[in-house]
This record gives C-alpha cells, structure tokens and sequence, in this order.
C-alpha cells in the first residue's frame, strides 16, 4: 500500500530526511514516532503530497507520488483521510457542514450524507454540537470534527499526525477505538505521535524516525 524508497527531503538547505525507506500493507495499522523535529510530520505531508520528495521514490497503491500532475492530486487525495493540525476546519460552515463536504465532493445522495455524519458525529460524541460553527468548540472538540472528517468517506488510507494531542484521557480512548474500527472496514492507518501510551501494548508495528531515516522498527 504504501512504499518509500531511499526517500530525501530538504527543506530550504535543512536536510531532514535522507534515504529513508519504509513499506506498509494494505490494511494495516501502524505508528511512526520520533523526537520532535524528526519529519514525521514532513512524512505525513509526502505521504499527502502536500509536499515534494527531492529523491527517492514513493507509492501509495497504484499511485507513483512523483509522477502525479498537479491536477491529479485532488483525485488522489480522494482515497485519503487526514488529521493534520494545520488542515483546519472552515469556520464560516458548521460542524455537520465541515464533516460532509468530502461526501459532497463525491457526489453522495443527501439521504445517504446525513446518515453518514450523523453516525460519525455520534461516534465523536458531538452530535449535539452539529449546527455549531468550529470557533465556538474547544480544543479537543474541534479535533474530533478533523477526526470525523477525516473518516467520514472511509478512505482507502488515513493518515493522522498526533491526533490525540487535545484530548484528554477519555477522548484519546475513544478516538483510538474508532480508528481500530476504521481499520477492521479496511482503511490503513498510519499515526505520527510522540505519545508512547497509544502504541504501547498495541502489538502493531512501529517506526522510529531519528537520523533522517527510520531508525528502527518495533512492535509496540
Ligand atoms: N515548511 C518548512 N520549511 C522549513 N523547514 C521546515 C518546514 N517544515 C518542517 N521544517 C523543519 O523540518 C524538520 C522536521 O519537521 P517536522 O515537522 O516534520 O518534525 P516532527 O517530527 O513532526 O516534529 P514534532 O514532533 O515536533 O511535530 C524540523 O527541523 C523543521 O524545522
Ligand atoms: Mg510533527
């Protein structure tokens, strides 16, 4: 599903990743970690193609990243769902809006879209809050609505980047079951996090990023 080969990428002339190379499986659920300033975000936003690779190769499925026109891309990124902190939420459209406009991109019936978020919005526990615009939300709340965004359309891959950062202990929780769920239905997940809590004990496999490439690989 996913495969990286001898991957760079230099920011300005910051080299912060150098033939770094991983694989994952379709269907599988794994970590990378890593000190802070490690590119697990940069590798999430390759993985995104939100940002370039200066050599190397990487696919996710069929799609050879570097060969995408910059029309394609939108395409692309139809299969995945992101929980990135700087994707933001729109905040002149409410909760429900947010969450069904991936749905609206496909063309989706709107019986078929109000069922879709509403279960979601449940699953995040902000059903009461779906007329509500995004700055009236906390934190944590607003996080959940990226989350349920993100796995509204049941992407072919979900990529999240410390997607627990807001929530407390319970959220956390909640939001790690839903992903398991989201991976059972076939998604593959991928989660960039500093927080050893949410691998540890997990039994799935974990890459470590440090030195520019990854590093070692474990299972938490
Ligand atoms: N747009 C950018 N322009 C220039 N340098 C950048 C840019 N984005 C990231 N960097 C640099 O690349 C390095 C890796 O950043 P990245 O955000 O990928 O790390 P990270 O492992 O996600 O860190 P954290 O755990 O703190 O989120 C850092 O040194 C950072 O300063
Ligand atoms: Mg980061």
């Amino acid at each position: 599903m996913i495969k990286l080969s001898n991957v760079n990428k230099t920011y300005e002339k910051a080299i912060v990743l150098k033939n770094c190379s991983m694989t994952m499986d379709r269907g599988e659920f794994a970590f990378i970690t890593g000190p802070s300033g490690a590119g697990k975000s940069t590798l999430l936003k390759l993985l995104y193609c939100s940002e370039k690779i200066d050599g190397g190769h990487i696919s996710v499925d069929e799609w050879i990243l570097s060969k995408l026109k910059k029309r394609t891309i939108p395409f692309f990124r139809r299969n995945i769902g992101v929980v990135f902190q700087d994707f933001k939420l729109l905040f002149n459209k409410s909760v429900f809006e947010n969450v069904a406009l991936s749905l609206r991109i496909h063309h989706m019936d709107s019986k078929e879209i109000m069922e879709r978020v509403k279960s979601i919005l449940k699953e995040v526990k902000l059903m009461h809050k779906s007329d509500i615009f995004p700055q009236f939300l906390s934190g944590g709340e607003q996080q959940r609505v990226v989350i349920a965004r993100a796995m509204v359309s049941q992407p072919m891959l979900l990529l999240a980047d410390e997607p627990t950062g807001n929530l407390d202990s319970d959220n956390t929780r909640s939001i790690m079951r839903l992903f398991r769920e989201i991976n059972t239905k076939g998604t593959t997940v991928l989660i960039a996090t500093h927080n050893e809590d949410l691998y540890y004990g997990s039994g799935r496999r974990v890459f470590h990023l440090n030195n520019k490439h990854i590093e070692k690989e474990i299972v938490g």
